[in-house]
């Protein structure tokens, strides 16, 4: 418990520690103009060590979240359930665990993803990993907190396609939810209290200290030497990876063109549509990099199936267009580097808390139902 809690309630041993700023700090020297976006950004970085299996529930008033929706135990609780609840959909069979699939890192192995009509959006299913470090969220940030996204799904006709009114018919009608929302919010089934309780779940999933985190923390071993020379390679002035990709999620959590998707006729325009200014053209969210092992296929359309992929699009210096970031530019990296940087990302992923999440005592779900979920989501 205490040494996986670290990785979230180190944050203000983080302001202490110079450590990772030490040694990154020489690495990023390089970058020139590339902004460190601040200590609290490494706060994962600090848990020191190995994962123990399963992985524990850690101190839920310990989870940073908004003054108005502290993460509590209940509220956890219910968001589990809800996270797990057909009744959100309207042909009661979809889940957010349809799409976000935690067998598949919260992803669902494809481009885009159907909705219960069947119908397909444009964009990948992203990880909700580090969701709780991000400050926007979908691919364009339109989204301003995990509580404001929460309620999209259901009522978008492409995804779950029902009526909020209709899922709180539906939830008052089942005796768990009239007292798990009483006994949390002190009153029964509310958007809002959906909304609070599947944030405060998506805060309280947590990793283990990935390998590369545990090498942070003083175990040298938990690296080959190959993914330490990747490790380099991605903390260079010469990838830039590190300048857009950093902190506990591996994710500045702003904005930037690489240039997906730009060469199509009509190009997703991302965080354009919601600010309108020309040069958020082409701009997505930064995605975590937490578990990519797992999430393929990659990018806001999954157009890139594998991480060498990834690699090879970078190292050709991305798509071209208007708006390209200037640190993505022709890497030139030797096939020995490239397999360094796969080796690296490989070194970021870590087992997650579902399963003893699953196991608080307020989900009522019988022990073998909660199993059923957690290896074969709806
Ligand atoms: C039909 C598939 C589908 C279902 C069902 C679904 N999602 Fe998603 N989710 C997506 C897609 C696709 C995106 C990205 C959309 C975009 O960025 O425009 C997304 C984005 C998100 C994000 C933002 C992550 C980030 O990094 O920005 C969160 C959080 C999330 N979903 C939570 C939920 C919750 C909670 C539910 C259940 C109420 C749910 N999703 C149901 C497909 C789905
Ligand atoms: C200028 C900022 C920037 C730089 C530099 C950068 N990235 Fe990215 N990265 C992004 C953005 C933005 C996306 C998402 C783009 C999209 O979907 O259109 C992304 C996506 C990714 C993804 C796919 C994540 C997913 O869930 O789909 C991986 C893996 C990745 N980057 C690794 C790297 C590596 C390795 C490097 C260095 C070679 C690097 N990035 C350099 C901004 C950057």
């Amino acid at each position: 418990m205490k040494q996986f809690s670290n990785s979230i309630t180190g944050l203000p041993a983080v302001f202490k520690s110079a450590c990772c700023l030490l040694l990154f700090g020489g690495l990023y020297g390089c970058l020139g103009s590339a902004p460190l976006s601040g200590s609290q950004n490494f706060a994962r970085l600090q848990s020191t060590a190995a994962s123990p299996t399963p992985v524990p529930v850690p101190d839920f008033d310990q989870i940073p979240a908004p003054p108005d929706n502290p993460v509590t135990q209940g509220k956890v609780e219910l968001g589990f359930r809800l996270w797990f609840e057909p009744r959100l959909s309207a042909n009661n069979r979809m889940t957010c665990a349809t799409c976000h699939n935690h067998t598949l890192g919260f992803s669902n192995a494809q481009r885009n993803a159907a909705g219960v009509t069947g119908q397909r959006g444009a964009r990948n299913v992203p990880t909700i990993y580090g969701s709780l470090w991000q400050r926007e969220t979908f691919w364009d940030g339109r989204a301003k907190s995990l509580e404001e996204q929460a309620l999209g799904p259901i009522e978008n006709p492409i995804e779950m396609n029902e009526s909020l009114a209709n899922v709180l018919k539906k939830l008052a009608q089942v005796p768990y939810y009239q007292q798990k929302f009483q006994a949390v919010f002190g009153s029964g089934p509310s958007a809002e209290g959906i909304a609070r309780a599947l944030a405060s779940f998506e805060r309280a999933l947590m990793m283990a200290p990935t390998p590369f985190e545990r090498y942070q923390s003083g175990e040298k071993q938990a690296l080959s030497p190959e993914q330490v020379r990747g490790m380099a390679l991605f903390f260079s002035g010469r990838t830039q990876c590190a300048s857009c990709h950093q902190g506990p999620a591996l994710s500045q959590g702003i904005f930037a063109n690489i240039g997906i998707g730009m060469n199509l006729p009509q190009p997703d325009l991302g965080r354009f549509v919601v600010t309108g200014m020309p040069w958020d053209k082409g701009s997505f969210k930064i995605p975590t990099l937490l578990n990519i092992s797992r999430t393929a296929p990659y990018m806001h359309d999954g157009s890139l199936s594998t991480l060498q992929a990834v690699i090879e699009h970078y190292d050709q210096g991305g798509i071209a267009n208007p708006e390209l970031d200037p640190r993505v530019r022709r890497l030139n990296l030797s096939p020995s580097e490239k397999n360094e940087l796969l080796a690296f990302l490989n070194s970021l992923s870590a087992p997650d808390n579902l399963r003893s999440l699953g196991k608080l005592p307020g989900i009522h779900l019988p022990a073998a139902e909660i199993e059923r979920l957690i290896l074969n989501p709806l």
